[in-house]
């Protein structure tokens, strides 16, 4: 007995059509990428009842001529692909030249298309049988497709639809991601009379990000860059120690096309191990740039799965793109990229030396100065559990705190503390560190201008050269709100009456000469910023002073919650990284057995 049969055309038609055609979300991408793929520079969304009743693509790319229309929604008509070869090297999102044969076998079709120049404009209707009606009718260059009553011939698929605002949420999705691959682009989506997205082009990714997303996201994000060879992770992500609760911001994009990618989550996932708290996600839009020929798109015929020929690679890559990011963002480098000079990073605003004209490297030069006695900062010989009080910034509310700092191993120096980060070496400067602490406290109290003064009984009396009393009325407007107030005692003698609480007499008389020689020197950096940052130098820890395990402790800990724990204030790097990987190279250490 024969039990083969041929299907009837209308319903290969439409079990094919389901391969594609999942939702409106699925109409609205194939007809978005068509737009893309015509060279579109703006796209016009029109949906209602969240596109299960009508959906509309408009475009100004290069539109149709009236032979290609007729063509389009024919199954396996494309332009875009004639050689088998061409398989393995696609540029384009389209392809398979099926997208608009699925939605027509599925829904009525109106297309409006025309060439531009002397082209009158072409409209082509389909019949739910796969015929089509083709007409002249007016249309500026570009192509406009309308698709209406989707599903109606497949009531069990239509049934599955969700609630309009749910459909409506997973196309506005998709187009976010669309427009974040493509920042150039015009993308305006309307609801009903409701405009629910609206992106102008833009000049960067960046841009897009803040249009899309605005200041508070952008601002828990890093970017992402790394090439190797022809491959290329770029992009932004989460900024350790923000995170998400969940993976629902994670984008992927391969070549630019929007991809669903479990390799790639997995090397996101590795290459955040450690960095976020337990329960947050990395937040990612993450682009990889591979050669056509390492990457086969046609796994799916939704397009959004992608194979990889080596999917291995992108493990360490990813990894290294995130750590570099990361690395760059706290401003710590690599000591071998110091030594190479090659990471083109530039710190703070600073000149790479310290404006206060101090070093790091022994007491300051303080007339009549005395030994200092470490860790007096804040209150005056107080125990420095209360050293937090001056040098503790607040978290900002909500924010998690940082996933877990640095682990402290000791003292290198009487200069450096040494710790462990992530496997690696860290290697921290103790001055600029405590300057940095001191520097972020200092910026919030002056903003909050709060400064605890002090009147010194016996007046402190210096005296200048010609040239500093002109470096001193410069400096005396920045000195002055901050808490220093200097009188003229005759001559080229002053007298410093009042200064801020933190200093004792003469370092106070320290940060008055250090900020008048630079006011004479002329910087370019905000007198306030430079003074603040003497100020920071002038309380800070100095090399030399042997530090017990607790202060080191804190100071770490306190400095990993200062706004840039890779640069001090004056704009030196405050932290060299060896890695792990580094010391086993110089050891000799085999890479298969990490344990011998
Ligand atoms: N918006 C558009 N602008 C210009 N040409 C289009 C547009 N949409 C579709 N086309 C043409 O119709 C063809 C078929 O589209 P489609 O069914 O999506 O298949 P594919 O994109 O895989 O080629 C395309 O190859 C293209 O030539
Ligand atoms: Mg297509």
């Amino acid at each position: 007995m024969n039990r083969i049969a041929v299907l009837p055309d209308s319903l290969s038609r439409k079990i094919a059509a389901g391969e594609v055609i999942e939702r409106p979300v699925s109409v609205t991408k194939e007809l978005v990428e068509n737009a893309l793929d015509a060279g579109a520079t703006a796209i016009a969304v029109d949906l209602v009842a969240g596109g299960k009743a009508l959906l509309r693509v408009r475009d100004d790319g290069c539109g149709m001529s009236r032979a290609d229309a007729a063509l389009a929604l024919v199954r396996h008509a494309t332009s875009k692909l004639s050689r088998e070869e061409d398989l393995f090297s696609i540029a384009t999102l389209g392809f398979r030249g099926e997208a608009l044969a699925s939605i027509a076998a599925v829904s009525r079709i109106l297309l409006r298309t025309s060439e531009g120049g002397g082209d009158p404009g072409t409209l082509v209707e389909s019949e739910p049988d796969g015929k089509v009606r083709v007409q002249d009718a007016a249309f500026p260059k570009g192509t406009e497709i309308e698709v209406r009553d989707l599903f109606h011939n497949l009531p069990a698929r239509k049934k599955f639809l969700r609630g309009d605002s749910s459909e409506l949420g997973l196309i506005v999705k998709m187009l976010s991601n669309i427009a974040l691959a493509h920042p150039g682009l015009r993308l305006t989506v309307r609801h009903g009379p409701r405009t629910v997205l609206d992106c102008p082009p833009v000049g960067s990714l960046r841009e897009r990000l803040y249009q899309l997303y605005g200041k508070d996201v952008l601002e828990k994000l890093m970017e992402v860059d790394l090439s190797d060879g022809p491959f290329r992770v770029s992009g932004f992500a989460s900024r350790p120690p923000y995170g998400r609760p969940d993976r629902s911001r994670q984008a992927f994009f391969v070549n630019r096309r929007p991809v669903k990618d479990k390799i790639l989550s997995a090397a996101l996932q590795q290459a955040f191990s450690g960095l976020l708290e337990k329960g947050l996600f990395p937040e990612a839009f993450l682009f990889v740039d591979v050669p056509f020929g390492e990457v086969d798109v046609n796994v799916h015929p939704a397009k959004t799965e992608v194979r990889f020929r080596d999917g291995q690679l992108f493990f360490p890559l990813v990894r290294r793109a995130i750590e570099r990011a990361r690395t760059r963002v706290l401003g710590v480098m690599d000591l071998s990229e110091i030594i190479a000079g090659e990471s083109g990073l530039t710190f703070g605003a600073g000149t790479g030396r310290d404006e206060a004209g101090d070093t790091a490297a022994g007491p300051a030069a303080v007339p009549g100065g005395k030994a200092r006695v470490p860790f007096q900062v804040g209150e005056r010989n107080e125990p420095y559990a209360s050293w937090p009080n001056v040098a503790e910034p607040p978290l900002p509310g909500n924010i998690p705190g940082p996933a877990e700092s640095p682990r402290v191993l000791g003292q290198f120096g009487f200069a450096y503390i040494l710790a462990e980060d992530a496997g690696d070496l860290l290697i921290i400067d103790q001055h600029n560190a405590h300057e940095r602490v001191i520097y972020d406290r200092y910026l919030e109290i002056d903003r909050e201008k709060k400064w605890p003064v002090k009147l010194s009984l016996i007046p402190l009396v210096f005296e200048l050269s010609p040239a500093q009393t002109i470096g001193l009325e410069a400096a005396d407007p920045a000195l002055c709100s901050s808490g220093f107030r200097i009188e003229p005692m005759g001559g080229r003698s002053y007298a410093l009456r009042e200064y801020p609480d933190v200093f004792q007499p003469e370092e106070a008389l320290a940060v008055v000469l250090a900020a008048v020689d630079e006011s004479k020197r002329g910087a370019v950096t905000p007198a306030k910023d430079r003074l603040l940052a003497t100020m920071a130098c002038k309380s800070a820890v100095k090399a030399g002073e042997s530090l017990p395990r607790e202060k080191m402790e804190f100071l770490v800990r306190e400095l990993f919650r200062t706004s840039n724990p890779g640069v001090c204030p004056h704009g030196r790097p405050i932290i060299v990284r060896i890695p792990r990987s580094q010391i086993e190279r110089g050891i000799r250490r085999p890479v298969s057995d990490p344990k011998s």
